[in-house]
């Protein structure tokens, strides 16, 4: 079977989905398929990759690289690969598209595949598109009655005066409090505020990456996640816990910092664990999730009560990566994992 791996991507998170693609593409059994590299530079070119496996992580992968790119036709399912000024058409059985936050992981590249008619490992348009939107994943987690940061909302359009959402902030959220761009992965445009100067320059930075932004209240506790696979009977691994480095897990902090550290199945108080299991399972089905999706909770310092934070449908799978652990610790090895992910993508 030929199985076109997508890497890179035009998202903040192109040198992860590289890593990630790099774990992927060496632990797939090359007995059952053909590994067809496709990357996607920052600036959205699709370049069919020939070198090996293990360099898809290298900065310059894309040298040398012709063009390839995924036609939409449900009919063809191919690849049109560009040789001598000709397009050779390539058939695709299923697609990997291992790429983090936006144009990735957003439901758009999952509504080419499905307009194309190719089977393809994760979750779907709609699971996507709202996992990616943490004001969407909101109102969805709510709904479930599982508790979650409190927030303020705004959209660029509506702040005619910044003044008034830093007032409003202030009167239902106190400091400090966390900025978000709605869309965004990886941490990119989050940024902690402290006071009303802050606050003021956290929401301008927020606005470089989204129209839409929240204003979330600090949640002081220890951040556990749990990963989800499987489509209409998904199974939660056990948990895990992350020891940020920094001041909170930036983007820095995960990848950049080698004391960030990640513990499997933390001393936790009773009952935790399950209750983490649970939610996280309930949350992957409520945003219609299938294939897999890593699911982060805060279990708050004083109360113990456990906290949605995020969900991730396209978790990384870097060397330090927390779902390919989670699964190991299961058991699951990595070339078990991506078999089990290539299979449910036929289901
Ligand atoms: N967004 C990164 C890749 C993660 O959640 O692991
Ligand atoms: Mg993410």
């Amino acid at each position: 079977k030929n199985l076109v791996l997508l890497f890179g991507g035009q998202s903040s998170e192109h040198d992860i989905s590289r890593i990630s693609a790099t774990t992927i593409a060496t632990h797939v059994d090359k007995r059952a398929y053909a590994v067809i590299p496709v990357g996607i530079t920052r600036e959205g070119s699709w370049l069919l990759y020939e070198g090996a496996l293990e360099n898809i992580k290298d900065p310059d992968w894309m040298e040398g690289c012709p063009k390839a790119v995924l036609s939409p036709d449900g009919v063809d399912k191919a690849l049109l690969v560009e040789r001598e000024g000709r397009w050779d058409k390539v058939p695709v059985d299923v697609v990997f598209p291992v790429l983090h936050g936006l144009y990735g992981e957003d439901g758009s590249v999952q509504g080419l595949l499905e307009l194309a008619r190719i089977p393809y490992v994760g979750c779907g348009i709609l699971a996507s598109s709202i996992s990616m939107d943490k004001l969407y994943t909101k109102i969805v987690v709510e709904n479930l009655g599982i508790r979650q940061a409190r927030y303020v909302k705004a959209a660029l359009e509506d702040v005619v005066d910044v003044a008034d959402l830093v007032e409003e902030v202030e009167e239902k959220l106190g400091y400090p409090v966390f900025v978000k761009p709605a869309n965004a992965g990886s941490s990119m445009g989050v940024s902690k505020a402290e006071d009303e100067d802050s606050l003021q320059e956290a929401i301008a930075v927020a606005f470089e990456h989204d129209r839409k932004i929240l204003i979330e209240e600090r949640i002081v506790g220890r951040e556990i996640e749990c990963a989800v696979l499987g489509n209409y009977n998904p199974k939660a691994s056990g948990v895990g816990e992350i020891l940020a480095a920094a001041d909170f897990y930036d983007f820095d902090a995960k990848y950049n910092n080698a004391q960030s550290q990640t513990v499997i199945s933390p001393k936790l108080p009773e009952d935790v664990e399950e209750t983490v299991r649970e939610s996280a399972v309930s949350i992957f089905k409520a945003v219609d999730g299938t294939g897999l999706a890593r699911v982060d909770f805060f279990l708050e310092q004083g109360s113990n009560e456990l906290v949605f934070n995020e969900i991730n449908t396209m978790p990384g799978f870097t060397g330090i990566s927390m779902y390919p652990m989670l699964w190991k610790a299961q058991g699951v090895e990595l070339r078990e994992l991506v078999e089990t992910l290539l299979n449910l993508a036929f289901q």
